[in-house]
């Protein structure tokens, strides 16, 4: 499988006054396309900061990533969000959906910044909702929605554009465990159905089960 992500001895430093901490210690790791890796290690492991480096939310204190070859250490901080646009597609675990938003205007924002015209991203908004079973949910807003429901528009609003990799970050922490099965079907089925490349960080047996490749972190590190 070909590579999209080149993780090369990438370490992240947090100093704040004294407070030095290493959350991310020389990390070396490869993303194919296609592919679902998912990462797991115990909380405060750094497992979030290794995910915004490779999503280049965060710049590496040392190290580089190289998104589909380019890479990402050489790039000013004002060249990033281009890189995140055309590349990442996004899901938290708090939904971190705009609350006064509908479902389709949550994923049509995504489809503006991508500087879609108009016309485009009304049906695409919905076609996507359509693709996560949302598709009669489109004029609801957040708080008419259940855990998992919102968890699915993000998924919509996260493979709009049609990124080459979504990254997430405990999706199915917030939700029930059927949700939660649910929703790591879709991810499943975007990574095979569309060769899209998908990491996931979570805790879930579930997440477990589906994934092609497992990888803790411990302390920064990846344990080998
Ligand atoms: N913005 C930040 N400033 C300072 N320290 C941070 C920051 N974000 C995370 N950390 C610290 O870095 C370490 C790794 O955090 P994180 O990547 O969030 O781990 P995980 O996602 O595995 O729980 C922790 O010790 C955490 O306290
Ligand atoms: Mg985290």
């Amino acid at each position: 499988m070909e590579k999209i992500v080149q993780i090369q001895d990438v370490t992240k430093v947090y100093e704040e006054g004294k407070n030095r901490v290493v959350a991310v210690d020389s990390v070396s790791l490869e993303v194919k396309k296609g592919e679902v890796l998912l990462v797991m290690g115990p909380s405060g492991s750094g497992k979030t900061t290794l995910l915004s480096m490779i999503g280049c939310i965060l710049h590496p204190t040392s190290g580089d990533v190289k998104v589909d070859g380019t890479s990402v250490a050489a790039m000013k901080e004002r060249e990033l969000p281009d890189i995140r646009k055309r590349y990442f597609g996004f899901v938290f675990q708090s939904f971190n959906l705009f609350p006064s938003l509908t479902a389709a205007e949550n994923v049509e924002v995504v489809l503006r910044l991508k500087g879609w015209d108009r016309a485009r991203l009304k049906k695409d908004s919905v076609g996507l909702l359509g693709r996560v079973g949302l598709e009669r949910r489109a004029g609801f807003y957040p708080r008419d929605l259940s855990g998992g429901e919102k968890q699915r528009v993000a998924f919509a609003r996260a493979m709009a554009g049609d990124p080459p990799i979504i990254l997430a970050d405990e999706p199915t922490a917030n939700l029930d465990s059927k949700t939660g099965k649910e929703v790591l079907g879709l991810l499943k089925e975007f990574s095979q159905t569309a060769g899209k490349a998908v990491v996931i960080i979570s805790h879930d047996p579930k997440a477990e089960a589906m994934a092609h490749r497992t990888v803790f972190l411990e302390d920064g590190r990846l344990k080998q």
